[in-house]
């Protein structure tokens, strides 16, 4: 059987450049390169988008999430499938059962949650639990690979330790994904992605920053977004090195450079490396950005709501099926059919 590559976006509001280089294009570029030998499932994690706000636009903000895989480039073919989660209830329904095999010790330890509810009790408990809703959404389709960025990685290797947990206490039934070391060179890249805030690039550059000029969005007027790359925060040092504990805007900057023109990241390093003009490196990195946002908005522009009203049956029929059987299993698996 063929392995499966599987990723989601969430739909909450118009996506940042970091969610466009950390996940949206590895993985349209991967669909792209395997999707013969490989089966890709691409699915909006809709009942997940709802753990930070629940409002009227959700359904609309779905089917603009899908026209941004196929504004990216996504060419659809048998192998590929697109579907929205709260179409294939078996989502749900695992997530009850592998809510009683994950423990509340590692569910505390997850980075995201804490960052989220920020130790309030006010935090509702989808915030706590969607982890695991996670985990079934790539346990159910067996997926070997899964596209993210840096700040998923933790919830990869949940997934994995529920699965491994779940194989070992009711015999093997989950495929567990690979590491994710084995994740990033998948991707060909040599560290997990995390496209860095412009103005505070310690920080990841995050759609919730209040900062205009922190973050880049895919709406963004191309020459608006090349203003923003030249006025990124830097460093004072005299030349251009990557480093991204000690020169974390910088490197970024080199990094968006690699992502963008699908180039190996130490290639773009050796080129700039030594170089003292920064405001040049700026420059061809505005200009990357701006091409990038131009065509994407070209394409987005270009597809209609039909297009992605017409694919989202076919897709949602074939993930009921592949999720229902491997549910089937579940169930007699753990006594309940
Ligand atoms: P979400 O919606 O917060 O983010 C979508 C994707 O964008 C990546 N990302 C970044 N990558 C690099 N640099 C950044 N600054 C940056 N900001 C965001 C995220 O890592 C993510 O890959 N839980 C997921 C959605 C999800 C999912 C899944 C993903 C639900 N079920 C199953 C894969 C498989 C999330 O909240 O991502």
């Amino acid at each position: 059987m063929n392995k499966t590559i599987l990723t989601g976006l969430r739909v909450n509001s118009v996506l940042t450049l970091g969610n466009y280089l950390g996940a949206l294009l590895p993985m349209v570029r991967l669909a792209n390169k395997y999707s013969k030998d490989y089966t890709v499932n691409i699915f909006v994690p809709d009942l997940h988008s709802i753990i930070s706000s629940i409002d009227g636009t959700l359904k609309e903000n779905t089917i603009r999430s899908i026209k941004y895989f196929l504004s990216a480039g996504l060419e659809l073919n048998d192998n590929v499938h697109i579907y929205r989660q709260s179409r294939v209830p078996a989502h749900t329904e695992l997530t009850w059962i592998l809510n009683c095999v994950a423990t509340m010790g590692e569910m505390s330890r997850m980075i995201q949650y804490k960052e989220k509810s920020e130790g309030k009790e006010s935090a509702n408990v989808g915030i706590f639990d969607y982890p695991v809703l996670m985990a079934s959404d790539i346990l159910l389709y067996g997926a070997s690979y899964v596209p993210v960025g840096e700040d998923q990685f933790q919830h990869i290797e949940l997934t994995r330790n529920l699965a491994i947990r779940f194989n070992h206490r009711f015999g093997d039934t989950f495929v567990v994904p690979e590491e994710t070391k084995k994740q990033v060179e998948f991707m060909g890249l040599d560290n997990g992605i995390r496209i860095r805030d412009l103005v505070n690039p310690d920080k990841k550059m995050s759609k919730s920053t209040p900062g205009e000029n922190s973050k880049i969005m895919l709406s963004d007027l191309p020459e608006k977004a090349a203003k923003k790359i030249m006025s990124a925060t830097t460093d004072s040092f005299e030349d251009i090195e990557f480093d991204l504990t000690t020169r974390p805007g910088i490197s970024n900057l080199l990094q968006i450079e690699a992502l963008i023109n699908d180039r190996p990241l130490g290639e773009i390093i050796r080129e700039w490396q030594g170089k003292s003009r920064y405001g040049d490196l700026k420059k061809q990195v505005a200009s990357s950005v701006q091409k990038l946002l131009e065509d994407f908005q070209t394409n987005y522009a270009n597809t209609s709501d039909t297009d992605v009203e017409e694919i989202l049956p076919i897709g949602e029929k074939y993930a009921n099926e592949i999720a229902n059987a491997k549910l089937a299993e579940v169930y007699q698996k753990v006594g309940l059919a």
